[in-house]
């Protein structure tokens, strides 16, 4: 069971618990912010469109990828068909952008996408020069943490009638999501000094890095320094 069991349906649901949650408030603000002044941003599973949204509000062009068409189709009718968005079924893995974009953005999403090099790989031939590639990732040693405060976060929700109307749907896509989350906590998930590393490999430095969510989780900037 992973995202790309999605249906339109389920990102719909998913959509309503994520965007009144902090999860996604300050993933998707830390990201939109560290992307402020890039103008053509690639956003790498665009999923439920929250980061593309923030990052949207600033003004940049966002061309949103997402390898389970349902999740395209759902994002079409929250964002529309605005001159500033663009949409494709592709891979995070098999990126064919040549030098085209200022910015990347991946928001909670190395998990689910998996094979970071080829992601690493892709992303650095995608950027200009100079570009930035901006993701989150999970804190390993606070992925229990994590999975609390998520649980917390959503009881919250549905406490304030946030869900109301969608009760059927709402249980099947909440055991999906759960399912999700119990991937990430069995997988195992590189500390941010491995990133670090890694991201070096690829010709990248680090911009910043910043932790969010009361250190579960954490925010890292990365700029392409070579070609
Ligand atoms: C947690 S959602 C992402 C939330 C989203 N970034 C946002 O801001 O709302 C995960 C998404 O990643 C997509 N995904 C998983 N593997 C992928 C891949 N290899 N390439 C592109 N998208 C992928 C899934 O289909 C799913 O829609």
């Amino acid at each position: 069971m992973g995202f790309q069991d999605f249906t339109v349906d389920d990102y719909r649901v998913m959509d309503r618990i994520i965007s009144v949650s902090r999860l996604s408030y300050e993933q998707s603000n830390k990201i939109a912010e560290s992307l402020i002044y890039n103008k053509n941003v690639l956003d790498l599973g665009i999923g439920l469109g929250n980061a593309a949204k923030a990052i949207l509000g600033y003004g940049n062009h966002v061309h949103g990828i997402d390898t389970n068409p349902n999740a395209i189709e759902y994002v079409k009718t929250k964002l529309g068909k605005n001159g500033r968005i663009t949409y494709e079924v592709a891979d995070a893995k098999n990126l064919r952008y040549n030098n085209i974009f200022d910015g990347v953005s991946c928001q909670s999403n190395f998990g689910p996408i998996g094979e970071r090099e080829k992601v690493f790989d892709g992303v650095r031939i995608a950027l200009k020069k100079g570009g930035a590639f901006s993701f989150t990732e999970q804190v390993p040693k606070m992925i229990e943490e994590f999975i609390r405060m998520l649980g917390e976060d959503q009881r919250r929700i549905i406490s304030q009638g946030h869900m109301i109307g969608h009760e059927m749907n709402f249980n099947i896509a909440l055991k999906k999501i759960h399912e999700c989350s119990k991937n990430r906590k069995s997988e195992k998930i590189p500390k941010p000094d491995d990133f670090v590393a890694l991201s070096r490999n690829y010709g990248f430095s680090v911009r910043d890095f910043r932790t969010i969510l009361d250190g579960t989780m954490y925010n890292l900037v990365l700029e392409k320094t070579e070609n």
